[in-house]
């Protein structure tokens, strides 16, 4: 894979690729380490001379305009953290983004609009995704791939553009492969992995590859539920996932087999509501063992014995990975589970990996110091399909 280094730059219109899908509440960015992540390789290409063109994502507009989805507070971000003005153009391929465009001088910056305003980007349909690519392309002279968060889609930016036009792996991108290939290739033991979030069809595909490659696996979150009840327990009205059970049961028996040991919470918090994101008023809550949760009732974070036994089992590992909350972090009630689990990185001397999505956003609105970890991610669901072993088409692409 070549590197910006390898690119001639100066003076040329360069596309960058980045995933700058960042949360958003109405249009204030609620964690921008997606953006700090990347304005690195923009700013040295930015330095050497080039017109840098910035293109991404944001959220899953339906192929439309939508003001929802726009990337102009982005924008405004994006020019802070550079210290220099970002033009933004209003759509993608049209006539805004081609006068930001042919407005950039060296060393200027212009972000388009959301890449998913138009249809072209998602398309299944080849061709379809190959004429939006041909039109982002007639807007460059270079492609830089940077959007790691987004390299394991087959979009029209992220597949198809790298091919129409010569191209390089940005910085983030060549880091975050540098980090899983040490998850995959070169792990110091033992592998502890802690797995969470909302949904147990998610991890599927990542935690059978790990049967076969950590020595613990650590289940906490809304997925943990699925694991409770293929063990017998009552769940209550906690989130479960019955079509998995069979899975989940066949995971614990090979588990057992190979010697990976499984960690299942011993308590949790149960309340019969669902807390208020929003005022965070105080939750109803109450803590129980993990086989006695009231029928009436759901688990909304991992119980503080579940705490313990979790640092417990992190405190003597060589290598972490953690992708998924321990429960409801975006309430304080709920938030300890999630605050344990990063603590226990923190306080370890293993190469620690907090795989993105909510997990990397959990890891900052908490208030941890990042550089106390060994890497972030960037990359929620591109980083577990890479540890499934799959191949990423936007690796793939930059590969060629
Ligand atoms: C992510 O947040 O995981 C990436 O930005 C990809 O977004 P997507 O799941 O909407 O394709």
């Amino acid at each position: 894979m070549k590197t910006i280094e390898d690119l001639d730059v100066a003076g040329k219109r360069v596309f960058v690729r980045a995933d700058l899908n960042v949360p958003l509440d109405g249009s204030t960015i609620t964690d921008d380490g997606r953006i700090r992540a990347v304005a690195p390789t923009i700013a040295k290409l930015l330095a050497r001379g080039a017109k840098v063109v910035v293109a991404s994502h944001l959220g899953r507009p339906k192929g439309e305009p939508d003001p929802k989805f726009s990337l102009a507070p982005v924008a405004a971000r994006l020019g802070e953290i550079l210290g220099r003005p970002v033009a933004f153009a209003t759509d993608t391929v049209g006539g805004s983004a081609t006068a930001a465009v042919a407005a950039l001088g060296e060393g200027e910056v212009a972000l388009l609009e959301n890449l998913r305003f138009n249809a072209g980007e998602t398309s299944k349909d080849d061709a379809e995704r190959k004429a939006f690519a041909e039109q982002l392309a007639a807007l460059a002279d270079l492609y830089v791939g940077d959007g790691f968060g987004a390299v394991h889609r087959k979009h029209a930016s992220v597949f198809d553009l790298p091919a129409l036009l010569p191209h390089a792996a940005g910085d983030l991108i060549a880091t975050e492969v540098g980090v899983l290939k040490r998850l995959t290739d070169e792990v110091a033991r033992p592998y502890v992995v802690v797995l969470g979030g909302a949904k147990v069809s998610d991890k599927l595909g990542v935690i059978d590859n790990l049967l076969k490659k950590a020595d613990r696996i650590l289940i906490g979150g809304g997925m943990a539920y699925t694991f409770l009840k293929a063990k017998g327990h009552e769940v209550g009205i906690s989130l479960l996932q019955a079509d998995q059970i069979p899975t989940v049961l066949d995971y614990l028996k090979r588990a057992e087999e190979t010697g990976v040991e499984f960690v299942l919470p011993v308590d949790v918090l149960v309340s019969a509501e669902f807390p208020d994101l929003k005022t965070k008023a105080p939750a109803d809550f109450e803590t129980v063992d993990a086989d006695g949760i009231p029928a009436d009732k759901e688990g909304l974070d991992i119980g503080p014995k579940t705490r313990e036994l979790f640092a417990a089992k992190l405190a003597d590992a060589g290598t972490v990975f953690w992708n998924g909350p321990m429960g409801v972090f975006e309430h304080p009630d709920y938030a300890g589970g999630t605050s344990a689990v990063a603590q226990a990185l923190v306080d370890s001397d293993a190469f620690t990996v907090v795989g993105g999505g909510d997990s990397a956003a959990a890891v900052r609105i908490l208030g941890f110091d990042e550089t106390k970890f060994g890497h972030i991610s960037t990359g929620g669901g591109a980083s577990l399909e890479y540890l499934e072993g799959k191949q990423l088409p936007g690796l793939t692409a930059l590969e060629g």
